[in-house]
């Protein structure tokens, strides 16, 4: 059963008697003093004490450190993820135990025998936006119902690629069997080929929330029946040959530091050379590859190296059916500096055929 992975959450820290509190009249400075050493400190009144101190170890940092090129501005924003999570909460009965805490479905949803321990700060901040978007949920313009992200999985914020791609559904006149999703996310995807008249889709991803997130989504409704899902590297279990392979895979090159692994967004080398390999099996000879992709690794000189290039060029497996592209609305909140290559932005549809 699906619902037996385990998903990704937060490490629980074991509550301990010595554990030093912070309460009202604590003495900031030496709190701060405390962090830099590597002391946590659990919040225990409310829980705006927590984002005082918070806003507290920001100042501190701005004052101390330099924060002015790139490689500063890393540092500090290490420095700063490193404070933040000695700030500590108790969970007791999966309820934050500080007054005027939000309240958080998760706690109940993830440790549900878990009555007593610690999260980080910074943690419980994650859960509390991530539980408003799954609560809440979010419309997604292509789709007719909400999208009710689970925690952990990737959810699109920006939905030009979602409009490129119902487009070429529309216009989509091959067979309407099976198609395969490879690394669904949060499932928007898949729900775009079910409305599009796909019989069945096959969907994998290798994040455990996204699956369990899925399934948990489509309960028993009909969806289920038409959405089977997977629990896996690219195909996972599928070995069948079909009609329609999507993959909207991670559009950024892993960045050398490993700080950061998040495989919704980033890429390693070996990814794009085992999808098409694996692609190759799997694609009926009148089928097609559709992936979605943008120019965004390019445009901030993160590489030159475009994947989808580099097989159409070297691979000898597909050829180039067609490309289209749309540029990027740009974010209206962002910084000048960000606007001067949002501008360039284009998210990218390929569709590929075998050769
Ligand atoms: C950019 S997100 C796209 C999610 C969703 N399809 C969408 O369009 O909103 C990429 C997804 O691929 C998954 N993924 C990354 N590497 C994978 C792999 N090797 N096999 C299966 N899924 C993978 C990630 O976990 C993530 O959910």
């Amino acid at each position: 059963m699906i619902t037996d992975i385990k998903v990704n959450k937060p490490e629980p820290i074991a509550f301990s008697e010595k554990q030093k509190t912070f309460t009202q009249g604590t003495d900031v400075a030496l709190i701060i003093k405390g962090l830099v050493k590597g002391e946590s400190i659990l919040i225990k009144d409310f829980y705006s004490d927590g984002l005082s101190l918070l806003q507290e170890v920001h100042k501190y940092l701005n004052l101390k450190l330099p924060n002015k090129s790139f490689k500063e501005q890393h540092a500090c924003r290490s420095e700063y993820f490193r404070l933040s999570n000695l700030i500590l909460l108790e969970i007791v009965n999966q309820k934050i135990g500080v007054k005027k805490a939000p309240s958080i479905g998760w706690l109940e949803k993830l440790y549900p025998e878990n009555n007593h321990f610690l999260l980080t700060f910074p943690q419980i901040q994650g859960m509390n936006s991530s539980w408003q978007w799954y609560k809440n949920g979010i419309s997604i313009p292509v789709l007719r119902n909400k999208m009710h992200p689970y925690y952990g999985t990737y959810f699109p914020t920006r939905f030009d690629h979602l409009v490129l791609f119902d487009n070429w559904l529309k216009r989509y006149e091959g067979p309407k069997k099976t198609a395969i999703d490879v690394g669904v996310g949060c499932g928007v995807l898949s729900l775009q080929m079910v409305q599009h008249g796909f019989q069945k889709v096959h969907a994998t991803d290798i994040n455990p929330n996204a699956i369990v997130g899925l399934e948990e989504f489509m309960g028993t409704t009909k969806l289920s029946r038409k959405i089977e899902l997977d629990f896996g590297h690219l195909f996972g279990k599928y070995e069948k040959q079909t009609e329609l392979i999507l993959f909207n895979p991670p559009w950024l090159p892993q960045p050398h530091d490993l700080s950061n692994i998040d495989d919704a967004i980033y890429y390693n080398k070996a990814l794009f050379s085992d999808f098409f390999a694996a692609a190759k099996k799997r694609l009926l000879p009148e089928g097609k590859l559709v992936l979605i992709f943008s120019n965004l690794a390019q445009i901030t000189n993160v590489t030159t190296e475009h994947p989808i290039e580099t097989e159409l060029a070297e691979g000898n497996r597909f050829q180039l059916e067609r490309c289209y592209k749309k540029s990027v609305k740009s974010a209206s909140n962002k910084t000048k500096r960000d606007q001067h290559w949002r501008s360039l932005e284009e998210v990218e549809l390929w569709v590929l055929t075998n050769i």
